[in-house]
């Protein structure tokens, strides 16, 4: 039996669960493959989510225990499952892995050869880890749930976070007109990304700022949420990644209210690799961490406040031949 590191836990309950030990590496079955796995990045709120722990969405399927968490991975593909044709052994692949399945903290992972893209070729590993499952929220919140056309004005609510921030870009490469709320510690930062406007959510209201908005991508929820209908156009769309939109005040502002759950998605993530080639996308790492610190990770996302996304490097990168 070949083995492998990785960090588990074996009962559920938080980032005091999971310990770094030895597991049985993976095969990849039918349309499968095997990815050595270079870089990983963990979420707040995964260890919570009824999907981490069974095999299906809900909560209601097989227990999984032990699971490996940490749904996104930049890594090499080491083996192929039976049936896989796209992708070659050492093809370098970044991917959100479904939260139904094991994840990436780990030196491999197997994941469905479809959900995999290319990563992009002018990042590494550690950046690349970084952006599929905010990246992927923030390109199917604007693209599919609120139809963005270029001209759009935007109001990205909680711009400074893992989401809004790449949402910002996003929409800007889109031409849209971004507004944007956060605490004054992340304004630089969101204006050096292309909002037009950066409003300070603890010293102002935004509803007294803006109005005639088409689209609202709200990341926060709660307040921000309900507050957020009065500045949306007749026929404008509140798109919520926070938490569920409620119809009432959706009808009463004749607007329409959208909440989703991001779904894994290589063609999303080739729209994205297209914007970062581009020059027009790139994540922000709060820090990089050592496999073996996953728990302190997660501990970190319950405790402080993060300033953009915590990686769990597992494998040293290879430099790409710009860099040697
Ligand atoms: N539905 C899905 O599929 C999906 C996917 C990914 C994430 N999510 C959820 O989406 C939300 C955002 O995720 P994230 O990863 O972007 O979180 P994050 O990195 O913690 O970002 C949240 C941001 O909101 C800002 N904020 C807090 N209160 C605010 C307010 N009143 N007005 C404006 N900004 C405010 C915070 O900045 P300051 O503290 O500096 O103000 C922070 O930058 C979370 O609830 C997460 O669970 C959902």
């Amino acid at each position: 039996m070949e083995t492998m590191r990785a960090v588990r836990a074996h009962e559920r309950g938080g980032p005091e669960k999971l310990r770094p030990e030895t597991a049985r590496r993976p095969e990849p079955g039918p349309g499968e493959i095997l990815v050595a796995v270079v870089a990983a990045s963990v979420t707040a709120g995964e260890l919570t989510w009824p999907a981490s722990w069974t095999d299906s969405a809900d909560g209601s399927g097989r227990d999984r225990t032990p699971v490996i968490p940490s749904h996104e991975v930049s890594g090499t593909v080491a083996a192929l499952g039976p049936g896989v044709r796209e992708w070659a052994v050492g093809d370098e692949v970044y991917a959100l892995i479904p939260f139904t399945r094991d994840g990436a903290a780990a030196d491999y992972v197997t994941l469905p050869a479809d959900v995999a893209a290319a990563k992009p070729a002018g990042i590494g590993h550690t950046a690349a880890a970084a952006l599929p499952l905010a990246g992927l929220t923030a390109l199917q919140a604007l693209e599919s749930h609120a139809g963005l056309r270029a001209g759009a004005h935007v109001l990205v609510q909680g711009a400074a976070g893992g989401v809004g921030s790449l949402a910002v870009q996003i929409a800007v490469a889109k031409g849209a007109t971004v507004t944007a709320t956060a605490s004054a510690a992340g304004a630089h930062y969101v204006a050096s990304l292309g909002a037009g406007r950066v409003l300070d959510h603890r010293t102002s209201r935004f509803e007294d700022e803006v109005s005639g908005v088409d689209i609202v991508l709200d990341c926060v929820g709660g307040d921000t949420q309900t507050r957020s209908w009065s500045v949306l156009r007749p026929g404008g769309v509140l798109v919520s990644v926070a938490e569920p939109t409620d119809a009432r005040l959706a009808e009463r502002a004749g607007a329409r209210g959208d909440f989703f759950i991001v779904e894994p998605d290589r063609t999303g993530l080739d729209a994205l690799t297209a914007l970062v080639d581009d020059g027009r996308l790139a994540p922000r790492i709060d820090r990089v961490v050592p496999l073996a610190d996953t728990p302190a990770a997660y501990e970190a996302l319950e405790r402080e406040h993060p300033q953009g996304k915590i990686v769990i490097s597992v494998a040293e990168e290879t430099p790409r031949a710009d860099e040697v």
